[in-house]
């Protein structure tokens, strides 16, 4: 089985969705945030602090290189991935790429209790969600498929996964 991989805006789901997804098909949940901790010995929000963002999406490609040729994941990407093409070419080597969606608003909402994502640790962060999703738009559009997560609930997110899974599998055989 490949890796089925989320990409998506902060916010979209993707960590939720991507563990109850692993869980539904007996398969191994992979962050690649957590991997650049780990990796790193620091939260996300240390490195950019004290090596900048470059250096983050650095690592991050460095992980992505490293798990995109293992087999039977579900991969839970950090928002930025798709900044380099670098790492959607190789997530989609191996895997079906899935991008979760959600209007600003939500992502808003979604995102304003916690305070470890660094790019909205600013003082205006409705703006800058705003700029960041105008500019990756067309970095997310790359997926194989989308889905807008803002009106479905968690196991609908997760069941319509699954079909476009199954799909996928069955026009390739
Ligand atoms: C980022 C998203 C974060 C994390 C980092 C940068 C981004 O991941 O990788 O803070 O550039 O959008 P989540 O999308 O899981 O919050």
């Amino acid at each position: 089985m490949k890796n089925i991989v989320l990409i998506g805006f902060m916010g979209t789901g993707k960590t939720t969705i991507a563990t109850r997804l692993a869980h539904r098909l007996g398969m191994k949940y992979v962050s690649t945030d957590d991997l650049i901790e780990r990796r790193e010995r620091r939260t996300i929000n240390e490195i950019f602090k004290s090596s900048g963002e470059d250096y983050f999406r650095d690592v991050e490609s460095s992980v992505i290189r490293d798990i995109c040729c293992i087999d039977g994941q579900v991969i839970d990407t950090g928002g930025g991935a798709v900044i380099r093409d670098e790492n959607l070419s190789n997530l989609k080597s191996n895997g079906i790429v899935i991008c979760l969606t959600a209007d600003e608003q939500t992502i808003m909402e979604r995102t304003k209790k916690y305070k470890h994502r660094p790019l909205l640790n600013c003082e205006d962060p409705k703006r800058r969600i705003k700029d960041l999703l105008a500019k990756r738009a067309p970095l997310y559009a790359r997926a194989d498929h989308t889905i807008d997560t803002g009106k479905l609930t968690v196991r609908q997110v997760v069941e319509e996964i699954v079909r476009i899974v199954e799909e996928s599998k069955s026009k390739k055989s």
